[in-house]
């Protein structure tokens, strides 16, 4: 019994240390001047909220933390980041015409005010980036504002 266990062990190190050598691409792009924050005038607050509880999966840049190199970790950060992507990439916002981003701002404010953003598991993994009824309310706020601004700027 002690022999198998120890077997099983063994086994269950050594997979653990040859699945690191399977690594997903990191996703750590250059700002360029398409992102979010260049194209707009976004305030601090906003920005400092966006940074905290949406970049890491809706940009090109993830701020990656040292365990989320670690397989299988990677591996669920880097499904995160290509399918949230897909979705909502806010260093593509310059290449976005005006009526993506409208429909983008009012299903960022719809997902949060829904408690669907940011994902479940990375509210666990970052209580930081929870967002509170009060946060929620100001980023619809700023969404609202600039959807408006947008349009006006297409009428004229
Ligand atoms: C841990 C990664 C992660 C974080 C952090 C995150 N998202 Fe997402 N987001 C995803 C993924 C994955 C999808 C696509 C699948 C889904 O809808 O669950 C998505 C989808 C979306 C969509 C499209 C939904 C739809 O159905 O059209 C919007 C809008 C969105 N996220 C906004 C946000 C906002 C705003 C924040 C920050 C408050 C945020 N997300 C934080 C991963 C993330």
């Amino acid at each position: 019994m002690k022999k198998i266990l120890r077997i099983v062990i063994i086994l269950f190190i050594t997979a653990l240390v040859v699945i690191q050598f399977f690594q997903p691409e990191k996703n750590q792009g250059e700002m360029t001047g398409d992102h979010l924050f260049e194209v707009t005038d976004v305030p601090e607050d906003i920005k400092t909220l966006l940074k905290t509880s949406c970049l890491d999966c809706h940009s090109n840049q993830t701020k990656y933390r040292w365990y989320n190199h670690i397989a299988p970790a990677s591996w669920l950060v880097n499904s995160h980041v290509v399918n949230g992507k897909e979705e909502l990439n806010l260093s593509e916002w310059g290449n976005m015409d005006v009526l993506e981003k409208i429909s983008a701002l009012d299903k960022m404010c719809e997902e949060v005010e829904d408690g669907k953003m940011p994902l479940k598991s990375y509210k666990l993994m970052y209580p930081g980036a929870r967002l509170s009824e009060e946060q929620k309310a100001l980023l619809c706020e700023w969404t609202g504002k600039l959807s408006e601004e947008l349009l006006t700027e297409m009428e004229e």
